[in-house]
């Protein structure tokens, strides 16, 4: 669904571009151990080929086998030194698209597996992101996704997770804590999903609620 009327653009800032690369270049040890268990189950047993959206820096490329080729759809530039850096390290073939996961540059049935960590939170428009990844899937193809989601309604997480929204959405590129993402995934159109819920991390923090699974077409 490339070109047409009303495409999502990617909006880079020439100052938070680079500083959420560096953000995520600061925070991804501690951060990947929050992560470690779930993307290990999730992110098991990748094929040779694998899409990724939003991959950043490359924090997920420790969960290939080296020779993995990754379709990294990646439209920040900030991102792509690193990003390049992290597949020279692990080994991965990387082919770098800048398209937006809104409007994938891929045929239709055309890739095995697709992964995301982090990152429904943040394209502009996440229904439309997991409709073109059921696009490009192929027939019994899987989608592994570990992301941070809205907490309970009326909980006090939810509280200050509205509370904090503008600050929020400014310093991380449009990233929003209030999104239900299971339902997302969930009425998307795949054959089968299963996820669990979790938290993850200080009960404070605005990105504790988690969600992490695998949707197959
Ligand atoms: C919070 S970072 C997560 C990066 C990485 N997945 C990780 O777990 O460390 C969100 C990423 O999504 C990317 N992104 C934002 N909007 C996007 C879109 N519409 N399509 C694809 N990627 C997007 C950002 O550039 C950024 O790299």
């Amino acid at each position: 669904m490339a070109g047409g009327e009303g495409e999502v653009q990617y909006r880079s800032n020439v100052l938070r571009g680079p500083a959420n690369a560096l953000g995520l270049a600061m925070v991804g040890g501690p951060l990947e151990r929050l992560l470690a268990e779930r993307k290990r189950r999730v992110f098991a047993d990748l094929p040779k080929t694998v899409l990724e959206i939003g991959p950043g820096i490359g924090a997920n490329f420790r969960y290939m086998a080296a020779g993995t080729k990754v379709l990294a759809v990646e439209p920040n530039p900030a991102m792509h030194a690193r990003l390049e850096a992290a597949a020279r390290k692990h080994g991965v073939q990387l082919e770098l698209h800048t398209a937006m996961a809104e409007s994938l540059d891929m045929p239709n049935d055309s890739v095995p597996m697709v992964i995301s960590s982090l990152v429904l939170c943040t394209v502009q428009n996440p229904s439309g992101a997991v409709a073109e990844i059921l696009r490009v899937l192929q027939a019994g193809g899987r989608y592994a996704f570990v992301e941070h989601v809205a907490a309970a309604p009326c909980s006090r997480l939810r509280r200050l997770q509205h509370a904090v929204r503008r600050p929020w959405a400014y310093f991380f590129e449009g990233c929003s804590c209030e999104r239900e993402l299971a339902s997302v995934v969930g009425s998307a159109g795949f054959t089968a999903v299963e996820l669990v819920e979790y938290e993850a991390g200080p009960r404070w923090l605005p990105v504790h609620t988690q969600i992490a699974g695998v949707a197959v077409k």
